[in-house]
């Protein structure tokens, strides 16, 4: 009992000094570690500065008494047991107490045991409390960590990462820092008001980050208390306590987590500083990946994006075409209704969809006048390699079906495989649409290109034909957008 007892402190609120005095030295006879306030203003100050575990107070005192004591623990910090002693035993005060949120009441005069007996059942009653609460929040954290490496978006990420740090640690606000490529750290992501972009630019947040990256650990700054180093400013007053935490990769560190307590809420404590550790450990591995994997795709792009323009120089007459295409589809994909990765995916589609082209000879890329059949079946196999060339990219998997088939008629009579309706690809049949519009409306070797009335009318025309009516029909409708591109 004693052992158990050492680290707790309980603070005893009494106007009477004798029972303060008589409550302490048993209490102290027991193994606590023993406060004492005389008056319900002194006890705020006490708990405000000190990691109190119980709170035994009066009810009936002069200036703020125990029940206004008690309202105020509660807000300040629900989960302090608070006792209630009274020498004026009404079943009302008793009840009214409870409902406030007191664990339980003594009534004057009581037995000094059943003092203890009350303040120890109230502390291990807690402490199990605590206990459930770390097992529930680390089960959440575990899906939460689940949930962050689930996405290879960035912002998607931040964001996040930042709202489930402000959930774990119940702050009221947050802000996410990193460096940008001249090692400069920038926010990229804050809460809204009152804590807010301009909130962080505040000095002590500032010289509080340098600090944490200078010594790779986190700190916690309290409202009102000696900070650690006489560099870092006073936090601003409405702020109870404020953490900021290196964000780090086994090699460096990469950004900064920023989380503050609103005035009138309890500090930061070290079981927090643990959650948000186990949090941020993951959600940084987890950002470093996307960024990865984001150069790697944005790499890629590049060289493929060389590919198309390496298509189009041998084609003079098709200059610009697969980013026209690429901008067309775009706009027709969103006017019916795909969002997110599918557009993303039909964007790139658009820009190359012809990258076949570089495998066909250049002379009939180029001849002016009528194709022979045997030169036609050589365009004819353009959708097949170019979907060869980007099948060994991962990247690209999602991509094969409509750049193989965006040659397809609606009716069946298109190329490469001659598939009709709903099975050639949704993607194909938009990207085709916009394809052809581009082309007639593009300078040929074997032709000027046509004005957008006629395109349009060929488009009407080829409706349930060449085209899947509906898909020609949404093209029909943002015709028009496409000459603002
Ligand atoms: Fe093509």
């Amino acid at each position: 009992m004693l052992d158990a007892n050492k680290e707790k402190q309980v603070l005893v609120v009494d106007d009477e000094k004798s029972i303060c005095e008589i409550v302490k030295a048993y209490l102290q006879k027991n193994g606590y570690s023993v406060f004492q306030a005389l008056s319900g203003e002194k006890a705020v100050e006490i708990i405000k500065e000190n990691k109190i575990d119980l709170v035994l107070t009066d009810i009936k005192m002069p200036g703020m008494n125990g029940v206004d004591l008690l309202k105020w623990i509660k807000k300040y910090n629900n989960s302090l047991p608070v006792i209630m002693t009274t020498g004026f035993p009404t079943l009302d005060t008793a009840i009214e107490a409870l409902k406030l949120g007191a664990y339980d009441y003594l009534t004057k005069p009581f037995h000094l045991e059943e003092v203890v007996e009350k303040i120890s059942r109230a502390i291990q009653t807690r402490q199990l409390e605590e206990d459930n609460l770390l097992f529930s929040k680390l089960v959440s954290l575990h899906e939460v960590t689940k949930e962050l490496s689930s996405t290879h978006i960035l912002d998607e990420l931040y964001n996040r990462f930042l709202n489930y740090s402000i959930k774990v640690s119940r702050s009221n606000g947050g802000s996410l820092l990193f460096f940008d490529e001249s090692l400069q750290l920038k926010i990229v992501l804050a809460s809204s008001e009152p804590y807010n972009e301009t909130f962080w630019q505040l000095p002590v947040f500032g010289a509080a980050s340098r600090r944490a990256i200078d010594k790779g650990e986190s700190l916690i700054i309290d409202s009102g208390k000696e900070c650690i180093s006489k560099e870092i400013p006073q936090l601003p007053e409405f702020i109870q306590s404020y953490i900021v935490f290196p964000l780090k990769t086994p090699k460096k560190i990469i950004g900064i987590l920023n989380l503050v307590r609103a005035q009138n809420t309890v500090s930061f404590s070290k079981l927090d500083l643990e959650l948000i550790n186990v949090l941020a450990s993951q959600a940084s591995i987890s950002i470093e990946n996307a960024r990865l994997y984001q150069n790697i795709r944005e790499n890629y792009l590049k060289t493929v994006r060389g590919f198309a323009l390496a298509v189009e120089a041998k084609d003079k007459y098709t200059h610009g075409h697969s980013e026209n295409v690429m901008k067309f589809t775009v706009v027709l994909a969103k006017h019916l209704g795909l969002e997110g990765k599918d557009i993303e995916q039909i964007k790139y589609a658009g820009l190359l969809h012809d990258v076949g082209k570089i495998g066909v000879d250049e002379a009939i890329l180029n001849k002016p006048g009528k194709l022979t059949p045997k030169e036609f079946d050589q365009i004819k196999k353009h959708p097949e390699l170019g979907s060869r060339i980007l099948e060994n990219v991962p990247f690209f998997e999602s991509l094969l079906p409509l750049i193989k088939h965006h040659h397809e008629f609606y009716n069946g009579n298109g190329y490469p495989s001659g598939l009709a309706g709903e099975d050639i690809p949704y993607g194909a049949r938009i990207l085709s649409v916009a394809d052809a519009f581009e082309a007639m409306t593009s300078n040929r070797p074997y032709r000027k290109s046509l004005s957008h009335e006629v395109a349009v009318n060929i488009i009407k025309k080829e409706k349930g034909k060449q085209f899947d009516p509906e898909i020609a029909e949404a093209f029909l409708e943002v015709v028009k957008a496409l000459d603002k591109l």
